[in-house]
């Protein structure tokens, strides 16, 4: 809420601390600070219930790619609503908008894919490619192999599999996950994580490595696959080195083990390319797509599966009698017909194209804010980005975390109309993908006016580096 308004008990926000549970969100601190309640979007606009607009730098949670007021998914909706507004697909049952939205996906995807898998979201997308896994393994008379890698700071979802596959810290404490016989490895952060001198390709053979070690210490025939997001977001924004995924695939391949690329965030357009796989070179067996698959405007995922996991799952249901993963609302109708009309708006307005044309502004204005004392890196592809903020750029000094200096800076962004998202001291980017080259230099100058007031706070208390 803004910082002039008290959080009165019959206000929107007084009302909301008294009834609503916020995902990740400190539930305390909500009781004391409330919400920000918005009202209404327009492009990369929202605006709040006092009538403080802002750019929505953050697409949502990296979702609203098309942008608000999109007319024709709401039309695709309604229109959809009125003449079929459900049916599903167990028991060999169809219809036209899921057969429609799944050729349009098998034939835009990235590498030769054979069928969809349709869910709710990209945390049953995940889900569901765990359990496919499993299936898959079971099918080639090799059950053993359930064992499933990803990334430390990975986000993968939060269903108690996909939770179990991210590697944050928050999805995991006090819930008792994760699971066994999900492992993480290194996240392929060269700033963060790369010895003193190290390269980016020293360091890129020294993570395939580590994952090679730990597949041989765990025993191959136990290892089922590997998932990935191309590029990793709520980790921090995250760009594997360029030769990073090659020397990955060369050692899953060794083992056969399967990969997942999750491209719930890097999909439709955000990197530069319809699909981050593209971008970052990937070859997976199963791809699972959300947020920008319908621009947000209505809950669905969907996850791609090449002929290898599909002849083995469709045989192996054919013994067990049925394919036994199911959700009332898999493939809905309405989500259909909103995500292909989406598809149609990516094609018909070249977003491919504009996303490409933005990068050098975008991607370009950000790595100005290098000149920044508290920038330490800024990265990102496309029209995604990451600005970490550092104590000591020299040394790469992180703040101590406890100083919530992202979250400060996020709150001063907030303030003057920027809605970003920090993550630990990084700030994330990843706006609309129709944003324009004026909005992006209003987005970043908003910014640095953020960044001016968080560096007043640090050298006003002494944290920082001597000077
Ligand atoms: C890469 C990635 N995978 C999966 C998910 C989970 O998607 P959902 O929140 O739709 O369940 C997210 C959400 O942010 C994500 O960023």
């Amino acid at each position: 809420m803004s910082e002039s308004t008290p959080l009165r008990p019959n206000s929107p926000e007084g009302r909301d601390v008294a009834s609503v549970i916020h995902p990740l969100t400190n539930l305390k601190t909500h009781l004391e600070k409330g919400p920000v309640v918005v009202t209404e979007g327009d492009g990369v606009w929202v605006t709040d219930i006092h009538g403080k607009s802002y750019i929505e730098g953050m697409a949502g949670l990296w979702c609203i790619s098309l942008g608000y007021g999109q007319e024709r998914l709401v039309e695709a909706a309604a229109d959809q609503m009125r003449r079929l507004p459900y049916y599903h697909l167990t028991n060999h049952k169809s219809h036209s908008p899921v057969i429609d939205l799944a050729e349009k996906l098998l034939e835009i995807a990235p590498v030769p894919m054979s069928k969809i898998w349709f869910a709710n979201s990209g945390s049953e997308g995940n889900d569901s490619a765990a359990r496919i896994v499993w299936y898959y393994w079971s099918a080639m008379g090799q059950p053993e192999r359930r064992k499933i890698i990803s990334h430390r700071q990975a986000y993968h979802g939060n269903t108690i599999a996909s939770a179990s596959l991210s590697g944050m810290h928050y999805n995991h404490a006090s819930f008792g996950l994760p699971l066994d016989g999900f492992l993480h490895v290194t996240p392929p952060h060269h700033y963060r994580f790369a010895q003193p001198g190290e390269s980016e390709d020293d360091f890129a053979t020294r993570l395939a490595d580590e994952l090679d070690a730990l597949i041989q210490a765990e025993g191959p025939e136990t290892v089922g696959a590997f998932f990935t997001e191309p590029i990793m977001g709520s980790g921090g924004v995250i760009v594997p080195p360029p030769t990073y995924f090659e020397k990955v695939q060369a050692v899953l391949a060794k083992y056969e083990i399967l990969l997942v690329a999750d491209e719930v965030i890097t999909g439709f357009a955000r990197t530069g390319n319809m699909f981050g796989t593209t971008t970052m070179g990937l070859t997976p067996d199963m791809i699972v797509c959300a947020k920008g698959l319908s621009s947000a405007y209505i809950p669905i995922s969907a996850l791609m599966v090449n002929a290898r996991v599909f002849d083995a799952i469709a045989a192996e249901s054919d013994r067990v009698g049925i394919f036994g993963l199911s959700f009332t609302y898999s493939g809905h109708p309405v989500s259909a017909a909103v995500a292909r009309e989406a598809l149609a708006i990516y094609e018909d307005e070249d977003i491919v194209g504009h996303v490409r044309r933005m990068t050098p502004h975008f991607q370009g204005g950000l790595r100005e804010l290098l000149d920044h004392p508290l920038v330490g890196e800024v990265r990102g592809e496309g029209l995604v980005a990451g600005v970490e903020l550092v104590r000591d750029k020299a040394t790469h000094a992180p703040f101590d975390s406890d100083l919530g200096i992202g979250p400060f800076c996020n709150q001063r962004a907030e303030d003057h109309g920027l809605i970003v998202r920090a993550i630990g001291d990084t700030i994330s980017f990843c706006p609309p993908l129709i944003i324009n080259q004026e909005e992006i230099e209003e987005m970043i100058a908003r910014f640095r006016l953020a960044l001016d007031d968080t560096w007043e706070k640090v050298r006003g208390e002494g944290l920082i580096a001597a000077e």
